[in-house]
Formats: C-alpha cells, sequence, structure tokens
C-alpha cells in the first residue's frame, strides 16, 4: 500500500524511465500483458520503446497490449481515435503481433458488448501485469471521471466538460467537435493490475496529483483509488509534484 513517488528532471527523463520499466517487464516474462495510455503524456515514453526496439533489438512480439480508452463514434482511422495515436506512437513502428492489439472500439453497433467482450479478453489473457496511466486535471484515469464507481469495469462514459475542454486541442480548439463519449477501462478492471504507473508532468497537473496521492480517497479525484493498490509508482516531472507535502517527496528516489 502506498504510492511510490519518482521525480525525474522532464517529461522525457519520465518517458525514458517508464520504457525502461516496460523494458524489465519484457525481458522478465516475454508474453506480458501491457496496458497502453494515451495522451501528450506517454509520448516521449512510446519514442524511447520504439528506439528501444530499432536500436536494442526490444521484442514485443509476444506480448499483448490493452489500450486504456477510446472515444465513442471515432472510427479506428479516424486522425484522433486512439486506435492512431497508438498505430503513428508505437505499433507501426514495433514488432508487435496484431493479433495481440486490444483496443476498444468506439464505432462498435453495441458498446454494450464491445465493453463486455473487452474485459473478457483481458481475463483471457491472463489480467493485466503493468499498467501505464496518465492522469486528468480532473482526477480522471482513463475516462473514469469524478463520480466513477470504484467498483467499476469497462463501460461508456460521458466525457466530463472539464475533459472536453482539455481535449478540445486535438480537435481545433473546439469543444463543439469533441466527442461527448468515450469507452473506458473501470477503475476495478484499472486496479485489477498487478502494477500500475502513472505518468503527470506540468503544473497544470500538480492540483490533481495532490488530490490522487494525499487526499481522501474518494470517487470525487478517481486516482485516489490508486493509494489502496499495493504496487504504484508515479512518475511526475518537479511541475507536477509541487504541490505534494515535502515529507512525500523528501527522500524519493530520483532516477
Ligand atoms: C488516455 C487517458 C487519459 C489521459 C489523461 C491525460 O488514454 O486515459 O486519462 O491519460 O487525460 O492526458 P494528457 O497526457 O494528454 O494530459
Amino acid at each position: 500500500m502506498g504510492i511510490d513517488i519518482k521525480i525525474s528532471p522532464s517529461q522525457d527523463a519520465i518517458g525514458k524511465h517508464a520504457a525502461k520499466r516496460i523494458k524489465q517487464l519484457l525481458e522478465l516474462k516475454p508474453d506480458a500483458v501491457i496496458g497502453m495510455a494515451t495522451g501528450s503524456t506517454p509520448e516521449p515514453m512510446y519514442a524511447e520503446l520504439v528506439r528501444m526496439h530499432k536500436e536494442e533489438g526490444l521484442d514485443f512480439s509476444r506480448a499483448t497490449f490493452f489500450n486504456l480508452d477510446e472515444y465513442a463514434g471515432l472510427r479506428p482511422d479516424h486522425p484522433e481515435s486512439y486506435h492512431a495515436y497508438m498505430q503513428t506512437h508505437l505499433y507501426d513502428h514495433i514488432n508487435a503481433d496484431p493479433a495481440k492489439i486490444h483496443i476498444l472500439d468506439g464505432k462498435a453497433k453495441r458498446l454494450g458488448n464491445e465493453v463486455l467482450t473487452f474485459e473478457a479478453k483481458i481475463k483471457a489473457a491472463g489480467g493485466i501485469d503493468l499498467q501505464i496511466l496518465g492522469i486528468g486535471t480532473n482526477g480522471h484515469i482513463g475516462f473514469c471521471e469524478p463520480g466513477t464507481s470504484f467498483n467499476s469495469r469497462t463501460h461508456v462514459v460521458k466525457l466530463a466538460q472539464s475533459t472536453r475542454q482539455d481535449n478540445a486541442r486535438f480537435f481545433g480548439g473546439k469543444v463543439s467537435k469533441t466527442p461527448e463519449y468515450a469507452l473506458t477501462m473501470g477503475i476495478q478492471t484499472i486496479m485489477d493490475a498487478k502494477r500500475i504507473i502513472l505518468l503527470a508532468n506540468g503544473e497544470g497537473k500538480a492540483a490533481a496529483i495532490r488530490s490522487a496521492a494525499q487526499g481522501p480517497v474518494s470517487p470525487n479525484t478517481p486516482a485516489s483509488i490508486l493509494q489502496e493498490h499495493d504496487n504504484v509508482t508515479f512518475m511526475l516531472d518537479p511541475a507536477a509534484a509541487q504541490s505534494l507535502d515535502r515529507s512525500v517527496t523528501r527522500g524519493t528516489r530520483r532516477p
């Protein structure tokens, strides 16, 4: 129990460090099951994984991948879909087996079936060994917005207005063009992962990080439930860590 906090000097350094953890896992367990996140934060992590594949021969062929979430209503080939994001940032450049890449289909005819099938696939794969997370400015993880039940499993969600505002930058700056609904792993789905690494950088995330790591465990800050997981690391830059009590950050290892 308790969150392990690691502070790195920059977003790039966080990415390199997180990629190293994925590499260590794959070396130990080549058929590991890894949960991936999208958004701006993990971009340097993906760049480093691609470099490790090209320059160091890191092998992804036996691993299985699940993504946290996807916008409802976007086709997989929509440039802002999380399918497209993962192809562009990672899968186009490594040797992952396409049959082992699982991303929720935001255009599935029956979204209700899609979320159940996704859960079943995670179970059939033996559960997630390592889940990578980002965090929303409102404390969301995946697209589990404030108020989401801690018992939730993969489900369809109406995005919070603040999330649509945060993500409007990917849709021409227009909230009206930003999807209203999404599919996301649930909080219990995330908590079932054997190990969790949450990445955050920038002062815009400082309040959410403080609530997640040191606030009360409450659905108002979905990430606060991570305090109850027994293997979770927050990898932060100094700006994202700036509101944490010194008692938490003092003595943290700086990778
Ligand atoms: C993305 C996801 C979200 C993001 C969060 C932060 O798959 O699950 O929870 O991690 O919204 O996004 P960025 O990194 O763009 O600030």
